[in-house]
């Protein structure tokens, strides 16, 4: 009774609707554009697009596996725009009447403002974004619209329609969004040049570092990912339309046209690779991963640093939340999400992935399992890359605190090694064995090196000197870092700006 197939498919779709709108970041997209669903048992008549071989229309299951409307509503601007600049082809080629042409160019106009203003009803029954919009076509400027859909195909179409929404959605609010959280970072970075915080391998206290060269280690991950967003919209930018069904088309039609008109750099070589092709979304979803895997690990830090037993950094009242039952907490909720994401990220990529494998040239129904992946990526990405932008802009950094567990570990152990080498001429490997019982003479004693006195520190070798304190601060080793890309507050000041030159131009 509760069956998919017994529910009205009006309930089914404000359903998905409801998940969709909450996950979306566009959401003027989905606010706009209100769902108006025909019951499935309104809908016993073929399709009127293609039901010319069809004398009835699809059972109420088949409806609902098969439309995708629900999702891929999401492309409408991009249909328009593609469909707008196949018509001027089609009529600059003398395959249409001209005044057909413009029939159908204010149509689609009116259509788009329809969309944008709530005012379409989509329907299921309709399968999806391309045939809803010509439908509409069709109720608006009637028999002219059938010729839209000369030289085309929805095989080509989705193609188009996705790659523009990767290109100018998906990569470009990615683009965005990862230049602003490398603006915070860089600007953290450049107020903590010269302070002092542990730097971990194995999360134990390793060396000390500065927080600013920490911050721009993820200046640097961050902008790899902006290369790789780069890099995906070169091969992106080929145009599939005119590759047709998957043959191409006996039409006259200019491919390099429509190309140029959607701001493409030229059309795809190969009509068969043209329609099956979904590299471009696979290549966006793993830029995301490997985004979202960057983000995941500052998030891990940040969820660290803010502990009482860290104390580096607090969090700002608008990225905390509260427990309702311990008063003091204040939880890095925002930061834990992040954490997270991840998972559901790589999901989409590996739901992407797998959809493709194994798929026969040219389109299969498959592929229409490409759109809401690449959806669901974009929306959470974006959120989580502007939560961590505001988390860094707005964290309180408790530089006493960071200074302190700079010191403690024997953090200065090795560069206590080193001055043996430079002072003693003493080789690394001898150096390193001194040390090692210097921090187990300290350890003993339960104090830190500078605290050993010298007699204490020459009878492990008679010809350390006074001169040893001066390496022995944290101060000290930061400073002597100064090699290109170390860890030296003055190496970190030329760094800032140097970042701001790469990545904030
Ligand atoms: N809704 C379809 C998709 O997203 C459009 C292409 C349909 N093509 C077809 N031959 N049925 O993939």
């Amino acid at each position: 009774r509760d069956s998919v197939a017994s529910r009205g498919l009006g309930d089914v779709y404000k359903r998905q609707e409801l998940k969709q709108s909450l996950h979306n970041s566009h959401l003027f997209q989905i606010l706009r554009i209100t769902m108006t669903d025909q019951n499935a048992t309104d809908q016993k008549n073929a399709n009127s697009l293609w039901g010319g071989r069809f004398e009835a229309g699809p059972s109420a299951i088949m409806e609902e596996i098969n439309a995708s409307i629900g999702f891929d509503k999401r492309l409408y601007a991009q249909d328009i725009q593609g469909s707008k600049a196949h018509c001027a082809m089609l009529v600059k080629q003398n395959i249409i009447p001209a005044e057909d042409g413009e029939k159908i160019t204010n149509g689609l106009d009116q259509i788009l403002q329809e969309i944008e203003s709530g005012n379409f009803k989509f329907s299921a029954a309709l399968e999806d974004i391309h045939m809803n919009v010509e439908s509409r076509l069709r109720e608006l400027i009637g028999p002219a619209a059938g010729r839209l859909h000369t030289a085309r195909s929805r095989n080509d179409q989705v193609a188009t329609d996705f790659k523009l929404w990767v290109r100018d959605v998906a990569l470009a609010d990615l683009e965005v969004g990862l230049k602003g959280l490398q603006e915070a970072l860089i600007m953290q970075a450049g107020t903590h040049a010269e302070t002092i915080m542990p730097g971990f391998t194995h999360l134990q206290a390793a060396q000390p570092v500065t927080f600013g060269h920490h911050l721009l280690a993820y200046v640097e991950m961050f902008g790899r990912d902006r290369g790789r967003v780069a890099d995906c919209k070169t091969r992106v930018n080929e145009n599939p339309l005119g590759s047709a069904a998957l043959a191409g088309t006996p039409y006259p039609i200019d491919r390099h046209m429509t190309a140029a008109t959607l701001g493409f750099d030229r059309p795809t070589a190969n009509s068969l690779d043209a329609v099956s092709d979904r590299d471009f979304a696979l290549e966006y979803l793993n830029a995301a991963s490997i985004t979202a895997m960057h983000l995941s690990r500052l998030a891990e830090e940040m969820v660290i640093w803010c502990s009482a037993q860290f104390k580096f950094i607090g969090m700002s009242d608008k990225f905390s939340t509260g427990s309702s039952i311990m008063p003091q907490k204040r939880n890095p909720d925002a930061a834990e999400l992040i954490r997270s994401k991840i998972g559901r990220i790589v999901g989409c990529y590996n739901s992407l992935m797998l959809s493709m494998k194994g798929l026969p040239l040219a389109y299969s129904k498959d592929m229409q399992e490409d759109k809401e992946p690449v959806f669901e990526a974009h929306d959470h990405l974006g959120l989580c890359v502007a939560a961590m932008t505001g988390m860094i802009a707005d964290m309180k950094v408790f530089t006493d605190n960071m200074r302190a567990a700079a010191g403690a570990g024997y953090t200065t152990a090795t560069d206590l090694a080193d001055w043996l080498v430079a002072e003693l001429g003493m080789p690394f490997r001898d150096a390193h064995h001194v040390v090692g019982a210097t921090v187990k003479l300290a350890e003993t004693k339960g104090c830190d090196l500078d605290q050993l006195s010298l007699d204490e520190l020459q009878g492990i070798e008679p010809k350390i000197t006074n001169a040893v304190y001066d390496v022995l601060t944290v101060e000290a080793s930061v400073a002597a870092r100064q090699s290109f890309g170390g860890t030296a507050p003055v190496r970190v000041t030329e760094s800032v700006a140097a970042a701001k030159e790469r990545f904030l131009k």
